[in-house]
């Protein structure tokens, strides 16, 4: 099963540096203050893993899952929670962490229900976006990498479930007919 590119489009060592950077980024302009990162299950695990040891703030936890996507590669438009935060959010600095930005209409969605829980600031990260691919206006003050419009997978992004660790990021290839 040859799906993967043999050719990596960003690798770890790049994806790294930038995580480390974006981390101090963010120990700069929350400084004095309390964060509490919000990882968007699943995918955005492997980068809250690295992003988290690179803020230099006291930092507390937790996750959400939703679904906006199926096995698939295009989006099914359908946005649903299906694990909710453990905290409560009133008066304290939000910040999203989602591995990949497509439309958009995911942290849309998300950011217009966590807003009503008024937190202090809700701010998002995302390692990736796909800026040709937007259908909502979203300001996401910390984005690691512009990509084109091909699916990846790596560093705990997916498709179908598999991919998730490998440490670079590659684009899938679209199946070949076989014979
Ligand atoms: P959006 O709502 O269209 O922005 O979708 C965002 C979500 O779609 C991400 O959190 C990913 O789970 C998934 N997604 C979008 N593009 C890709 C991709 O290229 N590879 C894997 N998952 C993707
Ligand atoms: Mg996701």
């Amino acid at each position: 099963m040859a799906l993967v590119d043999g050719e990596v489009l960003i690798s770890s060592g790049e994806i790294e540096a930038k995580v480390r950077e974006i981390g101090a980024r963010i120990s700069e302009d929350y400084e004095g203050e309390k964060l509490l990162l919000v990882g968007i299950l699943r995918g955005a695990v492997v980068v809250l893993a690295d992003l988290i040891r690179s803020i230099e703030l006291p930092c507390e936890l937790d996750f959400m899952d939703i679904s906006s996507y199926g096995t698939g590669t295009s989006s099914s438009g359908v946005v649903r929670i299906l694990k909710d935060l453990e905290e409560d959010i009133t008066a304290r600095h939000v910040l999203i962490v989602e591995d990949i930005i497509d439309t958009g209409l995911t942290l849309s969605y998300l950011r217009r229900t966590l807003l009503a829980r008024k937190p202090a600031s809700l701010e998002m990260f995302s390692l990736l976006s796909k800026p040709s691919r937007r259908q909502v206006n979203l300001e996401v003050r910390y984005v690691g990498f512009e990509v084109p419009d091909v699916f990846v997978v790596g560093y705990g992004i997916d498709y179908a479930g598999a991919y998730r660790n490998l440490p670079d990021i590659h684009a899938l290839k679209p199946q070949e007919d076989e014979g």
